[in-house]
């Protein structure tokens, strides 16, 4: 397939492009555009032939259902056929915004969209190239990250030229996304609402909303046991195997990093590392900066870019340290977990 590209960050593309994604759309067609969080895959949702042409240019399983994008707050009835009283709250409170809430669906949306499900998540994006592509289109878009199936989502241009040419109609290119990590998915169809993606909205920023505590069903993908590998959905993995590194000392970090790095048994090798692990770490290469370890917004916005860079380095093995739990935190560890064939608990050990 042909695909058309245009680049959102030069004003002399910006309305051609728009326009000639919208016109795709309405054709039936797939469309890759930014948002703040990571880039999306979409189709009209009211349309299943174009949705089940996003399953076949990812390869996802046809089980997993798609979020539905809307362009303003007052579309939100495009999507779902009620807003609870809890709904309305966060939706007031954190949209447009990186989350999205699960609701009852809309009989208009197609039903492959939800894959059967009588709920739908629906989200209102910030970045203003996604709600000008959304509200171009005049109808609800179901995307999924635009990423081939089991690969970190893309968060720059140049991850979905890799992944999507020649796979959609159109690509959008925009700016890096600022947030780098997929929304936070709160299902407001069941009562008390639960997380069932954490991500940049924390589990707090909800509490306090809805005045009681929201909890996660994922948690225990946090609990920094090692795990099993083979888990039963791959997630999010560079061609590397992955290993986490968690409750270190950066000192402690180092040296492990050093010692699994410099053991020379053929293996190509490379670390994901926090800025203040840098200095630790002469001699050893390729290393790639999250920055710093107290900046969580830069680290999170740089994960899945750091898992691409592992292939580009060709790296069979790579070791990437981890932040402490809490906040936006929390969402930076599950993709990790997920990304990771072994976690290293280093609690308790100094270096
Ligand atoms: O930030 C994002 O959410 C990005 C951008 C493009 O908006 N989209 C995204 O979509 O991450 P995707 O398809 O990669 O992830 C959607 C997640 C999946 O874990 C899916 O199972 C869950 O949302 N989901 C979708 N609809 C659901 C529903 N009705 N009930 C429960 N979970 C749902
Ligand atoms: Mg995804």
């Amino acid at each position: 397939m042909d695909t058309l590209t245009f680049d959102l960050t030069d004003p002399t593309q910006y309305e051609r492009g728009i326009s000639q994604a919208a016109s795709a759309i309405t054709r039936g067609g797939i469309v890759v555009f930014p948002t703040e969080t990571v880039y999306g895959l979409g189709a009209d949702a009211t349309n299943a032939d174009a949705v089940s042409s996003i399953f076949r240019a990812k390869g996802r399983p046809s089980d997993n259902p798609l979020i539905v994008h809307i362009a303003d707050r007052e579309d939100i009835f495009l999507a779902a056929s009620a807003v609870s009283a809890d709904a309305m709250k966060l939706a007031e409170a954190f949209m447009p915004g990186p989350v999205s809430i699960v609701l009852p669906k809309s009989p208009s949306l197609a039903d492959n969209v939800t894959a059967g499900l009588s709920t739908v998540a629906v989200r209102l994006p910030v970045c203003p190239e996604a709600r000008d592509f959304i509200r171009a289109c005049g109808r609800p878009i179901a995307a999924p990250s635009a990423n081939l199936s089991g690969k970190p989502s893309p968060t720059r241009a140049e991850h979905v030229m890799r992944d999507m040419e020649g796979r959609c109609d159109v690509i959008l290119k925009g700016y890096d996304c600022s947030v780098g990590l997929e929304s936070t998915v709160v299902d407001l169809s069941v009562t008390p609402a639960c997380i069932l993606r954490p991500g940049a909205i924390s589990s707090k920023m909800l509490s306090e909303v809805l005045g009681y505590e929201v909890r996660s069903s994922y948690r225990e993908k946090l609990t920094g046991a090692p795990k099993a590998p083979g888990m039963k959905y791959t997630h999010y993995k560079p061609e590397a195997s992955v290993t986490a590194l968690e409750r270190g000392t950066p000192a402690a970090m180092a040296e492990l990093i050093r010692e699994e790095m410099g053991r020379e048994d053929g293996i190509r090798k490379a670390a994901v590392v926090f800025e203040e692990l840098l200095g630790l770490l002469e001699g050893i290469s390729p290393v790639y900066s999250l920055g710093s370890v107290d900046d969580p917004v830069t680290y999170c916005a740089r994960l899945y870019d750091a898992l691409r860079w592992c292939d580009t380095v060709g790296a069979e093995k790579a070791w990437v340290t981890a932040p402490a739990p809490g906040g936006i935190s929390d969402a930076f560890l599950n993709r990790l977990e997920k990304a990771s064939d072994r976690v290293i608990d280093m609690s308790g050990k100094e270096a």
